[in-house]
This record gives structure tokens, sequence and C-alpha cells, in this order.
């Protein structure tokens, strides 16, 4: 299964990607996760994104479209994939359409997250996760706290950390680039007939059920 989670940044695309690679055996392609660990191992390609990452603003599509090609041609992909963060411009769909014909295979479904403004800016800047880039399990300071306090639910871990790019300024324009450049996809899915929508401000159980609803539909 082939699976595109679609929203605005804080939408809960990480959050529900995690949840279906664990319980459907799929795995998550997320450009973000991919493009920070660039950044921070200060690859060619992290350099080059590093700058649009903290502006707030897409990296450009060369680089995002190259890793998502070469990614999704691993041996661990064969099984199939969740797509997060990407694609996040029209070219950026058309080129996932190229490449996944290359594969002989296709998109099963586009679930688009729909969540208010005003929740996405709190959810962001709440947001940690664990410093453990094995484990990167993500958690909020009130809706998502591990079970005991400073200790990761996960792996154990003790240490977290928080992206330099979820501060209320970054995240207003993250808000922009997702309204004049990735909203504008949605009629290319809609079109395909492919597109489903869930309520993204339900609870994150409620919003793991009702995906599973419509991937089984
Ligand atoms: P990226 O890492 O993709 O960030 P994003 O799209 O802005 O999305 P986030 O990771 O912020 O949010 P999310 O939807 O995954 O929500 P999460 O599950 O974490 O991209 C970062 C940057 O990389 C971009 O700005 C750009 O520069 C570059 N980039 C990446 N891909 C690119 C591409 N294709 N092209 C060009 N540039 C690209 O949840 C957020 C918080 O809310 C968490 O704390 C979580 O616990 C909580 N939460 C989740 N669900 C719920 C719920 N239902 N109720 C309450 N809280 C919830």
């Amino acid at each position: 299964m082939i699976i595109i989670l679609f929203g605005p940044p804080g939408a809960g695309k990480g959050t529900q990607a995690q949840r279906l690679e664990k319980s459907r055996g799929l795995v998550q392609l997320s450009t973000g996760v991919m493009l920070r660990a660039a950044v921070a191992a200060q690859t060619h390609y992290g350099k080059k994104a590093k700058g649009k990452m903290d502006a707030g603003q897409l990296v450009s599509d060369d680089i995002v479209i190259g890793i998502i090609a070469d990614r999704i041609k691993a041996d661990d992909c064969k099984n199939g994939f969740i797509l997060d963060g990407f694609p996040r411009n029209v070219a950026q769909a058309e080129a996932l359409d190229v490449m996944l014909a290359e594969e002989g295979v296709k998109l099963d479904a586009v679930v688009q997250m729909e969540v208010d403004d005003a929740a996405l800016v709190d959810r962001v800047s709440g947001r940690y996760t664990c410093a453990n880039k094995k484990c990167n399990e993500g958690y909020h300071d009130t809706n998502l706290k591990p079970a005991v306090d400073g200790v990761c639910d996960n792996c154990g871990g003790t240490e977290f950390e928080r992206r330099p790019d979820d501060n209320a300024e970054t995240v207003a324009k993250r808000l922009d680039e997702y309204y004049a450049q990735t909203a504008p996809v949605l009629p290319y899915y809609a079109e395909q007939g492919i597109l489903q929508q869930v309520d993204g401000m339900a609870a994150v159980n409620e919003v793991a059920a009702q995906i599973d609803a419509v991937l089984a539909a």
C-alpha cells in the first residue's frame, strides 16, 4: 500500500505515519526527517537545504525529488510506504507519478488531515521528540506526554529535543507556504479520485481510526 498523508505543519502527519508504520508494516518516508538528517550530517544537500528550512520555506524541488526517487527504490519500500511531507507542490506531485510508474506501482490513497490554524500553532510550538535518532518518538508538552515524565515510552531514552523551525515566526511562514504552494496539490489528487479527508482536530486515536476507515473503504 502506498499512502500520502497530506496536511499543513502540525496536522499530525508524522504522528499518524509512525502509527501506520507499526500497524501495517509500511515505511515512513518523511522528507522533513531526511532533510534534517542531511543538515545534521552537513552533506552537500543538507548545507543547501538548511537556510530554506530555518526560514520556513520549501527546499528546492531537485533536492527533495532526488531524495524520494532514490529512497523508494530501496528494498524496505517493496511492501509499501507512507509519504509524509511529500509532495508539497504540483511539480513534486507530477514527479512522484513518474517515479511510481517507473517502479510499476501506484498511489492507493491521499489522506488530507484538516486542522484549524490556531491548533496548528499550538501543536507545533509544544512539540518535542526523543533525541535518540533511532527512535525519534514524537511528544507534545500537553497533548501527548510520555507515560513517565522525562522518559521516552518507546526506547527509554531521557534526552529530548525541539526543532529550530518550531517557533511562532517560522510556523507562520510555513503555513503561508502550505496555503500558497501545497494546498493547490489537492485538486490534482481529487481529479484522480484518490483524495480522502479525515478530521485532524480529533484525538490522536480517533484520527488513526478515521484513517483506517478511509483506507479500508
Ligand atoms: P516537515 O518536517 O515535513 O514539517 P511540516 O510539514 O511542517 O510538518 P510537521 O512535522 O511540523 O507536522 P506534522 O504534520 O508531521 O505533525 P506532527 O505529527 O509532528 O518539513 C520541515 C521543512 O522541511 C519544511 O518547512 C521545508 O523547509 C522542508 N521540506 C520538507 N519536505 C519538503 C518538500 N517535499 N519540499 C520542499 N521542502 C520540504 O504533530 C505535531 C504536534 O501535534 C506533535 O506534538 C503531536 O504530538 C501533536 N499532535 C499530532 N496529532 C494530534 C492530534 N490529533 N491532537 C492533538 N495533538 C496532536
